[in-house]
Formats: C-alpha cells, structure tokens, sequence
C-alpha cells in the first residue's frame, strides 16, 4: 500500500489493541501481555466483555442495515482480528455480490485476515492507517475493490477512540465522507467514560498508553455526535450499543459497572 505510515510492529511484549480484544472477545490468537493488559482492563471496567460483545452485535445489525439500504460495498477501517460473523460474513450472507476491503494498521490482523480470506476474492484486508484517510483512499488496491460513485458502507467500529487529537479525529471522518457517494452510510461505535470514577479512568489510560495504540480517548455523547456532521443520523440516534435497533433473538446481556459505547449510523441522502 502506498502509506506513509509506520505499521505497528508485532512486539510479543507489547500489548497490542487488536489482540486484546481478540482476547476479550474469546479468541486465541493473543499473547501473554495481551492477556494481562486485557484482564487489567477487566478489573477497572468489569462490564469488559459484555461490551466487546455487544459492539459486535451491532456491527452485524449495521451490516444489515446498510446492506437493506441498498449497499454492496465495504470499508471498515480499523477492521480487527477475524473473529466470528465479521463483515463480509454478514454482507455476503445477505447480499452475496457484496465486496469488503479491510484496513488495518495491526500487521496480526494482515496475516490471520489473508488467512481466512484466501478463497474469497469479493474480500480484501489491507494495511493502512485511519490517521492517513486520503491514502487510504487514493489507495490502488481500495480503488480496484471499491467504486467510490456508488454507495459505500463505511465502518469506523471502536477505532476513532485511538485517534486522541479531536480535531484530527474530526477530519478524519470529514475526508472519508467528502468521497463517499448519495446512498453511502457511515457507522461508528465509540468508546465512552460509563460510570467510571475519575481513578480508574486515569488507570485505564495509562493502559491504553502502554499498548501499540498509544492511546485511548473515551468521548462524550455530544463529541461523538460531531461525527455525524453532513450524514443524518438514522433513528434511534446516536444511542448505548445495545439500543441501536435491538433484535428480539438477541437479549441485552447484564448490565455491569464500566465503561459504555456510543453507537450509531448515519445516511448521506440520495439526491
Ligand atoms: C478495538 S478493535 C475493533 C475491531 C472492530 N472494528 C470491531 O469493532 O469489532 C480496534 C482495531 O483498530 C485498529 N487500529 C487502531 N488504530 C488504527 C489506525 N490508526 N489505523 C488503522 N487501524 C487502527 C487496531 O489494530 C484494532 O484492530
């Protein structure tokens, strides 16, 4: 990929983001630190689990979501290690002409995503880096993949949290809309400060500035909001994960004391 950016080395003993959600979400492929740094994380914030849980549920209904609003392309930024129903899965189940690309910085999510997807050519996972949104869409291999003048289903799922500069954070968004074509969807789920006390939030910064990210910066409802500027927001708004259109199959899992995600969807109108 033509990126300036510098990849995040696999370092075995540094805690990688993606890794430690894998762990949190039940998946293997994680190492000692990140298990360590996940079950700290536990302790802070014992809802841990249940959240990563439920912000993958709504990863599957905003596929859908988009994918009934007519979408047949993908682009999720800061895509994650494979675990089960990802993307494509979803898209592919509903609409089966449907193409994804991947993009993450995490060279791990590189390797196990071409692992998974070697047999399937309507799927790509690339590397690339969200801070750097007009490589990423100037990219050859995103432009072959994705035609930017139909609708796109942008996927920016508990990533924009790594990204600590608000203004930053902010163009980002604002330079992947610009591109996107009347009919595309953005969804974004967003870390928030739950009902942490003020220590253990500090703890868990200092978590965070331990791992491959760097950072992590929850945000309010109304920062999170600001990246909905020029989409509209689909009803419910911007809401708790497990508010967003809940399904009957899926109940809530039990509330715990934690941190909480801000999720919603948002439309660009076709003219
Ligand atoms: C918490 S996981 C979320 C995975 C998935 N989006 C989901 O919501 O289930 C965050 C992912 O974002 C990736 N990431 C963090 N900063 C990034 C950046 N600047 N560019 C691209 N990916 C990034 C991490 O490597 C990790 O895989």
């Amino acid at each position: 990929m033509h990126m300036k950016h510098v990849p995040v080395e696999i370092d075995p003993n540094v805690p990688s983001v993606a890794r430690i959600y894998d762990y949190l979400l039940g998946g293997k492929d994680n190492f000692v630190s990140d298990r360590a740094a996940a079950e700290k994380l536990i302790e802070l914030t014992p809802n841990a689990r249940e959240g990563v849980r439920s912000n993958r549920r709504f990863l599957r209904r905003a596929v859908r979501f988009m994918t009934e609003a007519g979408i047949r392309q993908f682009l999720d930024i800061g895509a994650g290690l494979p675990t089960q129903e990802n993307v494509h899965q979803v898209a592919l189940g509903l609409a089966p002409e449907s193409r994804v690309v991947y993009i993450d910085n995490d060279p791990i999510v590189l390797t196990h995503g071409r692992a998974l997807l070697a047999d399937n050519g309507q799927t790509i996972v690339l590397d690339g880096d969200l801070r750097e949104p007009s490589a990423v869409l100037d990219d050859p291999q995103v432009n072959a993949h994705i035609d930017f003048d139909r609708p796109v289903g942008l996927l920016l799922l508990a990533v924009l949290h790594f990204v600590p500069d608000d203004d930053m954070a902010e163009r980002i968004v604002t330079t992947l809309r610009d591109r996107l074509a009347p009919g595309s969807a953005v969804a974004i789920s967003h870390l928030s400060f739950g009902d942490l006390p003020e220590d253990k939030v500090a703890e868990g910064r200092a978590l965070y500035n331990r791992t491959s990210a760097g950072s992590a910066t929850p945000r309010s409802r109304e920062e999170i909001t600001r990246f909905f500027d020029g989409f509209e927001l689909v009803e419910p708004g911007l809401v708790s994960t497990d508010d967003w259109r809940p399904e009957a199959d899926h109940p809530r899992l039990p509330q715990l004391p934690g941190v909480d995600g801000y999720v919603g969807v948002g439309l660009l109108r076709r003219r």
